[in-house]
């Protein structure tokens, strides 16, 4: 198995040397030392959560906003020290917010009644507070705030999209769960039945239980990317097909894919296409975690602008 996806790695990396043209890429800037600083006093933050900004030199005009969320046992500087984010944010003027989670080694709490409803006193409401603070202070698109993570920031991720879909306008998850999935009422559960991918539900029961975040809210949900890998032995992979039932609810998807293209985003991920605001990408041969593509991610959310793929044209 291993051996077999070290080939195939292999052979897709001849064929890109074979055919690919050198591309014209622009230098990646170098994010300036100090790197994140860390904000205070961003609001209300009942959970003690910590919030770090990365503002580039040339921030635009209007500026997206891209909250990232890291893995247990990350920080947001190990985290941010291993993305691209910073040297994408240089380029395209971007304001980034790294949430961190109260102690170090901790796992977002995405398991409590608190943190699965809308300012309900969780870790969600501290980062929809830190999203709120970046977007005054530096007179952000509120139309563009975008929300990605690893992990049980992947799993956080789903589950602000699900309680704060008014403020987000598109997610990428790598390697989560459905909102509400992991739900067990205690602050940072551990829900064995959802990372043994036993929990299943319908698309409406999901759809039912997302909207319950949320109640008043009737607007649409943020676009949803959800990244998978096949030999994830953390959370059980079933939670790809769940991810995918749960939003196909919410948009009225009929679950099933339109459209299929492989070796897309790259080598070994087959993306799978299920309306305009649903992707769901299955990794062959990844185990925990599908590791974070901040082109891809930011592609999704229109920050940067879609390459043409010879894949993907008719
Ligand atoms: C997910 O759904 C697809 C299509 O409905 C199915 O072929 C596949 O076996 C499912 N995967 C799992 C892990 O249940
Ligand atoms: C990340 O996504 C971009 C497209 O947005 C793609 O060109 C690149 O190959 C991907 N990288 C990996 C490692 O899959």
């Amino acid at each position: 198995m291993r051996s077999m996806n070290l080939v195939a790695a292999l052979a897709a990396v001849f064929s890109c040397l074979a055919t690919a043209a050198p591309a014209p890429e622009q230098p990646l800037l170098a994010p300036r030392a100090g790197a994140l600083t860390q904000v205070q006093d961003f609001g209300k933050n009942p959970s003690g959560i910590k919030m770090f900004t990365y503002v580039p030199a040339k921030l635009a005009a209007k500026p997206p906003v891209v909250l990232v969320l890291h893995a247990c046992a990350w920080t947001a500087a190990s985290f941010f020290g291993s993305t691209k984010y910073g040297q994408l944010a240089e380029q395209h003027g971007f304001v980034l917010v790294f949430g961190q989670t109260p102690k170090d080694g901790d796992c977002w709490d995405v398991s409590s009644d608190q943190t699965l409803t809308h300012d309900g006193g969780g870790d969600s409401t501290g980062l929809a507070n830190m999203v709120r603070y970046a977007l005054q202070k530096y007179s952000g698109d509120a139309s563009r705030v975008y929300v990605t993570g690893e992990s049980s920031g992947a799993m956080m991720t789903q589950v602000m999209a699900a309680v704060y879909p008014d403020m987000f306008a598109a997610a990428s998850e790598f390697s989560g769960e459905p909102a509400g999935c992991f739900r067990t009422g205690s602050v940072r559960g551990w829900n064995s039945q959802c990372a043994g991918g036993q929990v299943k539900k319908s698309p409406a029961d999901w759809a039912a239980q997302v909207h319950k975040m949320y109640p008043s809210y009737t607007g649409v949900y943020p676009k949803m990317q959800v990244y998978h890998g096949d030999v994830d032995k953390t959370l059980n992979i079933n939670s790809f097909n769940e991810s995918i039932k749960e939003w196909s609810g919410i948009f009225g998807y009929s679950g099933t894919a339109k459209q299929t293209i492989e070796n897309s985003p790259g080598a070994r991920l087959t993306k799978y296409i299920y309306g305009d605001r649903l992707q769901g990408i299955w990794g062959h041969g990844f185990g925990h975690v599908v590791p974070t593509n901040e082109t891809e991610a930011l592609t999704w959310f229109g920050i940067l602008l879609a390459q043409l793929h010879p894949e993907s044209s008719p």
